[in-house]
């Protein structure tokens, strides 16, 4: 019986313990020539059958300690992919070790997968190849138990064309030529701390990279180095504030690489190498909070992990959590608290999109038969953060639950977790307060729909201007309008506006006449900070302004990371006018698009999986 809903993988009667990868990366024909050895440990007796999860996997070969074994791929399922069953030569008893060697290809529709060609990369010249395996797209690269519940060490070497490198998320372990191809090279990664698979992390260009701490070095094409380097210059600073929170780092390196424009997330928290939106290199500091938010990922997520999907919330809200924290230390607690504020917001949007029943926006969801890709949303991360802040509040203030939080992570490190776990573990923590963790209406928190049960009340000293300016212009009649003036932004901070621009997006659109005086007085359409243009694109389209339509499909496509994109696509589809014109413009761009981010495009656009661009 396997108790992950988004797995086929039985690891109630085996479990991984390392993955030995060889990896070739043909650009040619958009595969990973691939042979995989499993080292399994067996958790029964008479063990001689496994099945392991594979998605679009041309499977060669199987062997067990290199004797061939007997293989059947089972029906395909939509998201799942499709079971890998083994049954091995011989039987083991419980605790033996088996080596499980698979030669396969991957597809080159491969979901993990996006494959570049030169023009889609900055320097035009070289193909370009990264994986996004979180959460389930791991068995599209590597037949594997791809469940968060099973951590295994891995080994990798990878050969590619000898003018590109090869990144992945371990501590690189030296390279030499190819001896099979004299036009290639192999790179070798090691990742000696166990983790989960969907940490399996590739990212194959034509790659440099700059040091900027005496752990971390940013990885980029060459174009964007500098400013990357710029861009992430206080990361040993936020690596060191996180350590004094959580405890040591145990990954040893701390890199982060900037991705070409479709990469489709802000950030992911690859183990010794962060992969980051170019997004992010705005020139505004007010984006860092993403790598905050993936160097916490270190202590939640990588060394303690959810068991499965549907205990995503305590990845995210508890990363959340610790980003919140190390911004307190840098900038201050009315600076966690505007942040806060902000993040209640952004699971107002989540529960309004999804509708306040939805199933999908309980803290813990049951995934039976629901694509992780179609669940995401902010609910982890902010109802997530929600619950811990509140908890603070009730076990006595920030430095109290930071005691809890650390002495969680040093408890579970290593292993993964349910919501049970952690929550009888607050309990044992708090030993001497259960009457008042008793109060807590946990059944609301954890499986109810829609909004908390309890709303905290978060200081407003650095929202009062985002709120007094919008309720101007919400107020604001014709005649008022000329007395808005440049210097009202001015005084505002980039975070600041981003709150602004998000509290309009909350109430009714602003007459159309609003907007452009706005535009006038403001010139947002300046702004190249993406979370203030994504906010203004949307609100100038949700006005019905027909000027800020191809600008906003030109943000939807220039970039793909979807907690932009598919907004964008959306705003402009439901503006009647202009919804055909969405649906082209996405069909235009799909066959460039990340594979996951044109799927869930494709499904917000109610595009038929038959529609090609060429109808
Ligand atoms: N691990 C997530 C990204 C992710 C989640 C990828 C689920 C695939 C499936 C990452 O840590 C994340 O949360 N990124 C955010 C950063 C933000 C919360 C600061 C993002 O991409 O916007
Ligand atoms: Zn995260």
């Amino acid at each position: 019986m396997s108790s992950d809903p988004c797995s086929f993988s039985s690891f109630t009667r085996c479990v991984t313990k390392h993955l030995n990868l060889t990896l070739l990366v043909d650009f040619d024909r958009h595969v990973i020539k691939a042979k995989v050895e499993l080292t399994v440990e067996a958790l029964e007796d008479r063990f001689s059958a496994l099945t392991l999860d594979t998605k679009d996997l041309k499977v060669i070969s199987v062997s067990a300690n290199g004797q061939s074994a007997r293989f059947s791929l089972g029906p395909k399922h939509s998201f799942k992919g499709t079971p890998l069953d083994i049954t091995l030569p011989f039987e083991l008893s419980r605790g033996q070790h088996v080596i499980v060697e698979v030669t396969y290809e991957t597809s080159p529709s491969a979901s993990a997968l996006q494959w570049l060609t030169p023009e889609q990369t900055a320097g035009k010249k070289q193909p370009y190849l990264f994986s996004q395996c979180q959460a389930h797209h791991c068995r599209s690269m590597v037949p594997c138990q791809d469940s968060p519940s099973i951590k295994h060490s891995y080994y990798a070497q990878v050969s590619v064309p000898k003018d590109l490198v090869a990144v992945m998320s371990a501590v690189r372990d030296g390279q030499e030529a190819d001896p099979q191809d004299n036009n290639r090279i192999i790179y070798r990664f090691r990742q000696p701390v166990p983790m989960p698979s969907y940490l399996i992390a590739i990212v194959v260009g034509a790659l440099e990279s700059r040091e900027i701490g005496p752990r971390s070095r940013v990885w980029s094409e060459k174009e964007f180095v500098d400013k990357a380097a710029f861009e992430f210059s206080e990361t040993e600073t936020m690596l060191k504030t996180a350590e004094g929170l959580a405890g040591p780092y145990v990954w040893g390196q701390y890199d982060i690489l900037v991705l070409p424009p479709s990469f489709p997330y802000g950030g992911m928290e690859n183990p010794c190498l962060t992969f980051a939106t170019p997004t992010l290199l705005a020139g505004d500091k007010s984006l860092s909070n993403v790598i905050a938010h993936e160097i916490s990922h270190s202590w939640t997520g990588n060394l303690v992990s959810n068991k499965t999907w549907e205990h995503f919330w305590l990845n995210e809200g508890h990363t959340v959590y610790l980003e919140r924290m190390i911004g307190r230390s840098l900038e201050g607690e009315a600076f966690r608290q505007f942040k806060a504020i902000g993040g209640w917001k952004d699971l107002q949007d989540s529960v309004n999109t999804f509708g306040a029943n939805n199933p999908l926006t309980n803290l813990i969801p049951r995934l039976q038969d629901v694509n992780p890709d179609e669940a995401f949303s902010s609910v982890p991360y902010e109802k997530g953060f929600a619950l811990l802040y509140h908890l603070e509040e009730l076990m006595g203030g920030p430095e109290v639950f930071m005691g809890f939080v650390k002495s969680y992570i040093q408890m579970f490190a290593y292993s993964s977790v349910t919501s049970e776990d952690w929550k009888s573990y607050l309990f044992t923590y708090f030993k001497d307060k259960v009457d008042v963790l008793n109060k807590v209406d946990w059944n609301a928190w954890m499986f109810t729909p829609g909004m908390p049960p309890v709303k905290p009340q978060y200081d407003t000293t650095l929202a009062d201007a985002c709120i007094a300016l919008s309720q101007r212009w919400i107020k604001a009649k014709d005649q008022d309008l000329s007395s808005f003036q440049d210097h009202d932004v001015k005084v505002l901070s980039s975070h600041q506006l981003i709150e602004f621009l998000s509290l309009l997006l909350h109430e009714d659109p602003l007459p159309l006449t609003h907007v452009k005086k706005m535009q006038e007085v403001y010139d947002l359409n300046a702004f190249m900070n993406s979370e203030i243009r994504f906010r203004w694109l949307r609100l100038c389209v949700r006005c019905r302004w027909e000027e800020a339509v191809p600008m906003a499909l030109k943000m939807a496509t220039e970039q793909g990371r979807m907690k932009f994109t598919r907004p964008l696509f959306r705003e402009v589809f439901y503006f009647e006018k202009y919804q055909e014109k969405a649906v082209q413009v996405f069909l235009a761009h799909r066959a460039a698009m990340h594979p996951v981010t044109a799927a869930l495009v494709a499904k917000d656009l109610k595009v038929d999986a038959s529609q090609t661009s060429s109808l």
